[in-house]
């Protein structure tokens, strides 16, 4: 049963403050086309750049942004390189989801002491418009948290980008910040993580899955959602359960190489508006079973979009205490079945569409099949 289990710290308790997301960052194989996907497919625009262009050797890096959402695409210029090491594991996936702080040093001793493992001790990064201090601990798999400090800092980005245009701009799609970005984990390694997130960085349990509530005919899966102490970071963590065939969460831990991150979500106004857009320009969502519409009036009542073109788009729906949201799922953004997207739209509901995990577990079992991995 899902259940709220802590309220949250008020803000005199929130042992690890954390402003915001700062930024998403993939590790990918060619950032260069990767930047073109993103932009004509998903409407980002392209802001900022850093490479060899601009003083730094080993690597390229693409800003692009959209409302709130600042995705940097980097990839290896040279063979002997970890970014390259990590695609050739991994392939294309999110490397650091990083947190924007006040003071980085104070918040990367913090997790130290509190037992986060390094992945970069606080640098200071200088240009003409100031200095980035930035830090980063790690967490499950190859995935780190970067800890952002800029605020003596008045440029575009990070030390280093520069200011790129590009005639090619098209249209954004609505998109305006990220909602929640979910982690795969191996059995047994949800609650290791959930302690982890608690613990050091003083995230709370809000909600959570069993694998009743998260079963199909053939897998189940079990996650908790982890909150930070000011709520505008969500962290779900699945694990997968034992069930008859191979999880969707086990397929991804096989073809990512490990645990990663499994899915961002990110929010919209005008969920009909987005994905109307989003398909139009080729990318492509799960589709859930006709059977599912059937019941979609019973279960979630009067909602304000047409229930026609919210079938037609293949929008799933799910109410709860305090509204309901609209939600829909990508399929895999690249060829190994791991990284997708979810668009959401929330009208009052704070939960995360519980009511449509069995006819989304099912769209994805389907398209597991057709790779011949169920
Ligand atoms: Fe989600």
């Amino acid at each position: 049963m899902a259940t709220m289990t802590n309220p949250a710290p008020t803000e005199a308790h929130d042992t690890f403050p954390i402003n915001g997301t700062d930024y998403v960052e993939f590790w990918v194989g060619n950032a260069r086309q990767s930047a073109l996907y993103y932009r004509a497919a998903f409407g980002f625009q392209l802001t900022a750049y850093r490479g060899p262009e601009t003083g730094v050797r080993d690597r390229s890096s693409y800003l692009l942004t959209q409302g709130k959402i600042r995705f940097v695409l980097t990839t290896a210029i040279r063979p002997e390189n970890p970014i390259a090491e990590h695609v050739k594991r991994h392939g294309d996936g999110v490397r650091d989801l990083a947190f924007w702080v006040d003071d980085a040093r104070v918040a990367y001793a913090a997790a130290i002491e509190r037992g986060a493992q390094s992945a970069q001790e606080p640098t200071v990064m200088r240009d003409d418009d100031g200095e980035v201090v930035m830090a980063a601990i790690t967490t499950y798999g190859d995935t780190i948290h970067s800890l952002v400090e800029r605020r003596n800092y008045k440029g575009l980005f990070l030390p280093g980008f520069r200011d790129i245009r590009s005639p090619f701009m098209p249209e954004p799609v609505g998109l305006k910040y990220v909602d929640h970005c979910v982690g795969n984990v191996e059995l047994g390694k949800m609650n290791h993580w959930v302690e982890y997130y608690s613990r050091v960085l003083g995230f709370y349990n809000l909600l959570s899955f069993d694998d009743k509530d998260i079963s199909t005919e053939f897998t189940s899966l079990m996650s908790k959602v982890m909150s930070n102490g000011n709520g505008r970071i969500k962290f779900p963590i699945n694990e997968p359960a034992p069930g008859k065939k191979k999880s969707q969460i086990d397929e991804y831990l096989e073809f990512y190489g490990g645990p990663g991150v499994q899915h961002i979500a990110m929010a919209t106004d005008d969920i009909v508006a987005t994905v109307t857009a989003l398909k139009s320009r080729g990318v492509e969502f799960l589709q859930a079973p006709a059977s599912y519409y059937d019941e979609l009036a019973d279960r979630v009542g009067k909602i304000d979009e047409p229930m026609d073109v919210i079938r037609k788009l293949g929008v799933l729906v799910d109410r709860d205490d305090e509204g309901y949201l609209l939600q829909i799922f990508s399929k895999p953004v690249q060829d190994r079945p791991t990284l997708f997207y979810e668009i959401i739209q929330r009208k009052g509901a704070k939960s995360f569409g519980k009511g449509n995990f069995k006819a989304l577990f099912e769209a994805i079992e389907a398209e597991q099949a057709l790779r011949g991995n169920l």
